[in-house]
């Protein structure tokens, strides 16, 4: 069945081969026709072809499904308490991670599946289309594999985070963690997962560190998995060059970035096809992370400017930030990274499209995925010129 969606006041296509010729490629005035899951078609409205079914939004603005390249949504428990003693002024570590691990280790596997899929709701109803999930509070081998069946009925971007941080009954055995993280666990894990990760923080006494980190990742590589890294989210460290140097497809937070780090992502994403990307690592930022632990947010233009490939993800997790929305994410990049609304609604599309290595998502033009978000505004500037106001949802076809 073919539907005619027009009345569009303002098209963002992200292909600078349609309309005005800028990176978002506008079009004014516009209409696009959908068959089943992909767009058929892309024009001004006044030429569209005739369609089964006509939808005519009446001047809203349309975007491409946003994508959200990072989120932790199966867990259980909340951890409010953590969050207002951090807005006392304690410091974000991860230690909370074992509270969550606890909780969700307890939880059983419907009531994981029925909150990851409300969650999941949540960021739909805020305009996300793609979501990439992973686990990490499982970290034993039976509840990460468990963790990654449950993720994999709702996302297709599955991620075994076994390396999140080492649970705490192996505290004083790290090495023998990081053996079953790269072994039994990845063994157990890897038919259920697209892609691994670490969390890479030396200063951190949970997290990993560059070696432990170059092991777990390249164990996954050799096992098919490819590979993202949390990297230098609390202090300045090891994780961008190793994303960099192992070809993951992104390194997430780059919240302390020395210049060679801001210089190695630029060259990388310089390197990378936007075309059809398969290879190249992506500058992932999570600046609900940075509201959320009253930590100093990172300049994106230090690398934009660099040449990096910048993506903005929501990172939704009980801990480090709770947010399920992308417009705020938009908004907090453009009034706090230096991001221009042009060069935020892009990460948070494109940008999160190239970090997961999908050319069929995060732009619209005739053969990508219909995934579509509806703006409740004239212009897609509104995401950010109207910060908490609920203008953005996905595009029910
Ligand atoms: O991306 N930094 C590591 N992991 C998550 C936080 C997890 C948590 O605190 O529960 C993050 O910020
Ligand atoms: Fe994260």
């Amino acid at each position: 069945m073919s539907h005619l969606v027009t009345g569009i006041g303002q098209l963002v296509t992200n292909d600078p081969a349609i309309g005005d010729g800028s990176e978002l490629g506008l079009l004014e005035n516009a209409a696009i026709v959908l068959e089943d899951d992909h767009i058929a078609w892309v024009g001004q409205a006044a030429q569209a072809p005739a369609t089964d079914r006509v939808t005519d939004l009446t001047g809203r603005t349309v975007v491409p499904g946003f994508v959200d390249s990072h989120s932790h949504l199966v867990f259980a428990g909340d951890r409010a308490g953590e969050f207002a003693a951090r807005m006392t002024g304690e410091p974000y570590t991860g230690g909370g991670i074992a509270t969550t691990m606890a909780a969700t280790r307890a939880a059983s596997d419907e009531e994981l599946l029925n909150h990851a899929k409300a969650l999941l709701a949540e960021m739909r109803s805020q305009g996300t289309t793609t979501v990439e999930i992973k686990s990490g509070y499982g970290l034993d081998v039976e509840q990460e594999a468990r963790a990654l069946r449950i993720a994999a009925q709702v996302t297709t971007e599955v991620t075994y985070l076994g390396a999140h941080v080492v649970p705490p009954l192996m505290r004083d055995r790290r090495d023998d963690y990081v053996r079953l993280v790269a072994g039994e666990m990845l063994e157990a894990c890897a038919p259920h997962a697209r892609w691994a990760d670490v969390f890479c923080e030396p200063a951190s006494a949970y997290a990993f560190d560059g070696d432990e980190t170059r092991t777990v990742l390249k164990a996954c590589a050799a096992a098919g998995l490819e590979l993202r890294v949390h990297g230098n989210q609390l202090s300045e460290g090891p994780g961008a060059q190793i994303a960099v140097e192992l070809d993951a497809a992104s390194v997430d937070h780059c919240t302390h970035l020395t210049d060679e780090d801001v210089a190695a992502l630029g060259a990388a994403g310089q390197r990378i096809d936007q075309e059809n990307p398969v290879s190249g690592t992506v500058a992932t930022l999570l600046p609900g992370v940075e509201f959320s632990t009253r930590s100093p947010y990172p300049d994106a233009r230090r690398l934009l400017d660099a040449g990096a490939v910048v993506a903005l993800a929501s990172d939704c997790n009980p801990g480090s930030c709770f947010t399920s929305s992308l417009p705020l994410v938009i908004a907090l990049a453009v009034r706090e990274m230096n991001m221009s609304p042009a060069q935020a609604l892009w990460a948070a599309t494109r940008g999160g499209a190239i970090a997961l290595r999908r050319s069929d998502i995060g732009r619209i033009r005739v053969g990508a995925r219909a995934d579509l978000a509806v703006i409740d505004a004239p212009s897609y500037v509104h995401l950010a010129y109207r910060p908490g106001v609920p203008l953005a949802r996905a595009f029910q076809s």
